[in-house]
């Protein structure tokens, strides 16, 4: 990765923060339903490396609501699986906080459950059954029966009652995505956090995930924090869209999709066509700064 950042040069380049991102739908401080689920507030996450300080996300706000399926898209880079893992818990923000129920996050915890683009997130000595019942036993959520059945319960939701006794390597790539998915809704988050969980799938297969997880949303009402780089599929799953801008992500924009089951409609196509456009105009807009960011002396 060559466009590293500093703070102080993002700093430089922005002025104050940058220009305001662009929110529609519902004010970023709606809380008029009561304290949002989840508070991402100026959030900026930085690595540092032997030789660099690279700057991931750049004061970041949002807020997602109980119910909401939360999608964060943007290109390769953005920062979008730092955000995420910041939420989880794993990492913490150079500056900015983030509150689950009010709550600062500071460790990562059985109330925020991580579903990976990966599939072998699962343990392969374990069948799909000990997978699931496992963060509920460790986490001392359940034991015994009541584990088993709470796990039987979301096994059957994904639709693999009968492979409850077989191992990870005996399943297809999307069964193995369904059972970290049942994994993660066993313990009953309050929010599931999904870092492109369907990335690596075929065409066919994921399209039928993102329709089982909405049925499964239909039915059960989780809140989901869901990042994804493909427009359709945001436009698709989300309720609700938060828009990064390149490398380091700061918000560009907080929109809302398109009603439920309507991702092949004319206003789904215009939706993408806008969000395309706001991604590919801040390409155009960063190149002529591209080579004084990066020359030697600056
Ligand atoms: N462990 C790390 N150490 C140093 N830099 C990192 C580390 N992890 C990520 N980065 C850098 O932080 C930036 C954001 O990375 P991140 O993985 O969050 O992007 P992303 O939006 O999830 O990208 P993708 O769509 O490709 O998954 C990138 O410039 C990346 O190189
Ligand atoms: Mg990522």
């Amino acid at each position: 990765m060559t466009s590293d950042t500093t703070l102080a040069s993002k700093s430089a380049l922005s002025g104050s923060g940058g220009s305001k991102p662009a929110v529609r739908g519902r004010a970023l401080n709606d809380s008029a339903a009561g304290q949002p689920l989840l508070d991402v507030r100026g959030v900026t996450i930085q690595y540092k490396t032997q030789h660099h300080l690279i700057t991931a996300t750049y004061r970041v706000g949002f807020q997602v609501l109980q119910g909401d399926r939360f999608v964060v898209v943007g290109p390769s880079g953005c920062g979008k699986s730092t955000l995420l893992k910041a939420v989880g818990g794993y990492l913490a923000p150079t500056e900015g906080e983030i509150r689950l129920k009010g709550e600062l996050i500071t460790r990562p915890g059985p109330d925020r459950l991580m579903v990976f683009q990966e599939f072998d997130q699962l343990l392969p000595w374990m069948t799909v059954l000990e997978n699931v019942v496992f963060p509920l036993k460790t986490t001392g959520t359940l034991h015994g029966k009541a584990a088993t059945e709470r796990a039987m319960h979301y096994i059957e939701k994904v639709k693999l009652t009968d492979f409850a006794n077989s191992y990870p390597h005996m399943l297809s790539g999307g069964m193995k995505q369904r059972v970290a998915i049942a994994r993660g809704m066993a313990m009953e988050p309050d929010i599931l956090l999904m870092d492109e969980p369907f990335a690596a799938l075929d065409a066919l297969t994921r399209t039928r995930m993102q329709d089982e997880l909405l049925l499964l949303w239909d039915e059960i009402r989780f809140t989901v924090l869901f990042v994804t780089h493909s427009i359709p599929e945001a436009i698709k799953l989300g309720s609700r869209i938060l828009l990064l801008s390149p490398h380091p992500g700061q918000v560009k924009a907080e929109i809302n999709s398109v009603p439920r089951g309507q991702e092949n409609s004319n206003e789904a196509a215009a939706l993408g066509r806008e969000i395309h456009d706001m991604l590919f105009a801040d390409q155009i807009e960063e190149a002529p700064h591209a080579p004084s960011a990066n020359a030697p002396g600056h």
